[in-house]
């Protein structure tokens, strides 16, 4: 068992209310713009057949440029962002799509074991449609260095399905002169199934 902080299991606690049209920006939920570098985040939701998964509620959470959630449990000396929550949600569109906007996490150490640090992700959680099953899982960055250190994404015995665990830097999505793009398809079941989070 790895003993994981409150932050890497809880997500934010948002309630039922109605998703709000700055949700899936974490870029422009504040006075003023975040620190960092601004990607944008876009994938799709799929089933064990392929198909796209509608309506589905998906969740974010991430620590911020700096590498520091804000929570009180991290304590770990590096600044906390004024204009950046780390929090957000949205749900797919017909074709099971979805998108974010918000700011490249920085890596943070963690007291696993001496010199630990967690390569860089963001936390996402799947709701289906009647609330009945969510799925939780970590998205990371291609080519980080702390991927051989880590032993969460080691957790994952099957190096194919680690890799399904790393977005793809997607030039296509990029928008010019303003963010780079990072693509992350959830394929819930299946051969091709993204790992998730017991
Ligand atoms: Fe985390």
């Amino acid at each position: 068992m790895l003993p994981h902080t409150l932050s890497e299991i809880t997500g934010p606690l948002y309630g039922h209310e109605k998703i709000g049209e700055k949700d899936n920006d974490l870029t422009v939920q504040h006075g003023g713009e975040p620190l960092g570098e601004r990607i944008i985040v876009s994938g799709r939701v799929l089933d064990g057949n392929g198909r796209p998964v509608p309506s589905a509620l998906i969740e974010i959470w991430q620590a911020n440029s700096a590498g520091r959630y804000r929570h009180s449990n991290d304590q770990h000396p590096a600044p906390l962002d004024p204009n950046f929550s780390g929090a957000g949600r949205t749900l797919t569109d017909q074709n099971g799509a979805y998108r974010f906007i918000t700011i490249k996490p920085g890596a943070y150490p963690w007291s696993n074991h001496y010199n630990a640090w967690r390569p860089a992700h963001i936390h996402f959680s799947v709701f289906g449609r009647a609330f009945l099953t969510r799925l939780v899982t970590q998205m990371y960055f291609p080519g980080d260095p702390l991927f051989a250190y880590d032993p969460i994404f080691q957790s994952i015995p099957d190096e194919r399905a680690r890799e399904r665990l790393i977005s793809k830097f997607d030039l296509e999505t990029t928008k010019p002169q303003w963010a780079k793009s990072f693509r992350f398809d959830i394929v819930l079941r299946g051969p091709e199934e993204t790992p998730f989070e017991t």
